[in-house]
């Protein structure tokens, strides 16, 4: 016999917001969970952005929320000003946000993952990015954000003439890097506090190069 679930929805429509409460039956909501998903993966977008673009600002509180809270610590007390010289990479989902007072409709964008790529100084070749602060919000891992975002990382690496990308991984995120075709290339490392390990990729001049519309 199947499991039924309480569930509430709520679908916002322009200025009007409905609710719903109804008993689901298990195989019901897995379908809903899946066509979220696909709706998700259709609504996002992975871009390249700059420090003074607004969507910087959702950047760094995600950033802090997912990476920084959880072990004690505030991103906003770190030195932030080198990441000009990075690339910020951001995954966005759009919002469809009417406001009752104003007819026109505006697309908002809501940062829902981010990853920065940065130069790895101790290649003297220079063909090495280090990636850091890799993070999806809370409610949307699992989905294939930071798989997107990783291989948006990659193919911007090759097309900037990279052919290898390291990172220092949390211990309990290596298994995604795993996923990713990363590698352990360290013992394992206390940094902040918690467990982790150096990782590298060499990068495959098969996999298609990105535009770099940066906004
Ligand atoms: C780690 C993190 C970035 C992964 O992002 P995500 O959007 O949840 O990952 P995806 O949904 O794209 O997962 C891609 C694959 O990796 C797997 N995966 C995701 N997180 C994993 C983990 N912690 N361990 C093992 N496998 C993992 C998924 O199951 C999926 O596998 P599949 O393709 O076989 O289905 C995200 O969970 C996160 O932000 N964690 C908290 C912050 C953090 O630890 N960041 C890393 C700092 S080094």
């Amino acid at each position: 016999m199947c499991k039924n679930y309480f569930c509430t929805f709520a679908h916002l429509s322009k200025s009007d917001v409905h609710e719903v409460s109804l008993y689901i039956e298990q195989p019901v909501i897995e379908f809903y969970i899946q066509v979220k998903t696909v709706l998700l993966n259709k609504m996002l977008e992975v871009k390249v952005i700059k420090c003074d673009n607004p969507l910087y600002q959702q950047v760094l509180h995600l950033r802090n929320e997912v990476l920084r809270k959880p072990i004690g610590l505030s991103l906003f007390d770190e030195d932030l000003s080198q990441e000009v010289n990075q690339v910020i990479i951001a995954a966005t989902a759009n919002n469809d946000n009417k406001n009752s007072s104003d007819s026109d409709s505006q697309i908002s964008q809501t940062v829902v993952g981010c990853v920065l790529l940065q130069l790895d100084e101790g290649d003297s070749s220079k063909k090495t990015f280090k990636l850091r602060q890799m993070t999806t919000h809370t409610d949307y891992h699992g989905k294939g954000i930071g798989r997107k975002l990783v291989e948006f990382a990659e193919k911007f690496s090759l097309s900037q003439g990279k052919d290898r990308i390291i990172l220092n991984g949390r211990k309990v995120a290596v298994g995604f890097y795993n996923k990713m075709g990363f590698q352990v290339i360290s013992d394992e490392f206390i940094l902040s506090g918690i467990p982790h390990f150096k990782m590298e990729k060499y990068l495959s001049d098969k996999q298609c190069i990105v535009d770099y519309p940066p906004n």
